[in-house]
């Protein structure tokens, strides 16, 4: 198995494996650059529907996502699914999945399904290297505080992908919800420092207005979303992205106006997150 950096600042790419039947002492070392990096990229994979999920239950539990549609057959599988004729993608800003969870998810499978034939790419970032790039004066102020993340917004009755093409297609309004966590979390695998906000779900800063809240958010993910902390991965056939929840964000691009795209996720089941005073 071979792990070589994607870019300097975010994530790797693992090669010489096959995700379908892995070995233990190949399962081991996977562990490892996960923890290491919190995003790996594979490519040229033959990856079944069985093998996807049998990949997701040696790695640990499966967390079903609330509002997406699942494969046909396949209940702990959702579909990131854009027909033709739809305008609005899922998932085109940045976030982080189910971060709005009281245990948020440990991470995402992302299996490529059918590709435009052109565009469609996803962006990462990756919340630690920021962090890590902070002074020292304001990741001491940040440790101290906790935000506020949510779904309702989202996908609540009045929510964005209400007011959307995608309206029919993303259910499940009854189950919005929301969770408070610290805004710096210690990992819990790799105990590095992470900064646990992002633009998707977070709706502010515990004990402050809206107005101060965004002021400081918009700040952080200015600094998140720099060339240094950020990659973009052009999907082939055969290509999987395993990405950390805690530690990462994503934006699936949304340039292939007119063709069809579909993904396969799976998603596991997290813990509930400490932070780091
Ligand atoms: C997602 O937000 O999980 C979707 C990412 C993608 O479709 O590239």
């Amino acid at each position: 198995m071979d792990i070589t950096p994607f870019t300097p600042g975010c994530g790797a790419v693992v090669s010489g494996i096959q995700l379908a039947g892995l070995k233990c002492d190949d399962l081991k070392k996977l562990r490892n650059a996960f923890s290491d990096y919190g995003l790996l990229f594979f490519r040229d994979q033959k990856l079944s529907k069985e093998d996807h999920v049998d990949f997701a239950e040696r790695w640990g539990s499966i967390v079903l996502n609330k509002f997406f549609q699942s494969a046909e057959g396949y209940p702990n599988i959702a579909e990131v699914r854009k027909e033709q004729h739809q305008e609005t993608n899922i998932g085109g800003g940045w976030h982080a999945d189910h971060s709005y969870d009281k245990e948020p998810a440990l991470g995402s499978i992302l299996v490529a399904r059918s590709l435009p034939d052109r565009g469609g790419d996803t962006c990462f970032a990756d919340a630690a290297n920021a962090f890590d790039a902070l002074s020292p004066g304001l990741q001491q102020t940040l440790e101290g505080l906790r935000a506020l993340h949510s779904n309702e917004h989202l996908y609540g009755e009045d929510g964005y992908y209400q007011k959307t093409d995608l309206s029919q297609q993303l259910g499940g309004m009854d189950r919005v919800g929301g969770a408070t966590h610290p805004m710096v979390i210690r990992h819990p695998d790799s105990g590095r420092k992470v900064l646990f906000v992002n633009p998707g779900h977070t709706i502010g800063i515990e004990g402050w207005s809206n107005k101060e809240s965004f002021a400081l958010l918009n700040f952080l993910y200015g600094h998140t979303e720099q060339d240094a902390f950020t990659c973009r991965f052009n999907w082939l056939p055969g290509s999987v992205a395993f990405w950390d929840n805690r530690r990462t964000w994503h934006l699936a691009k949304n340039d292939y106006r007119g063709q069809f795209r579909l993904m396969h996720r799976i998603t596991l089941k997290g813990v509930p997150l400490l932070g780091t005073t």
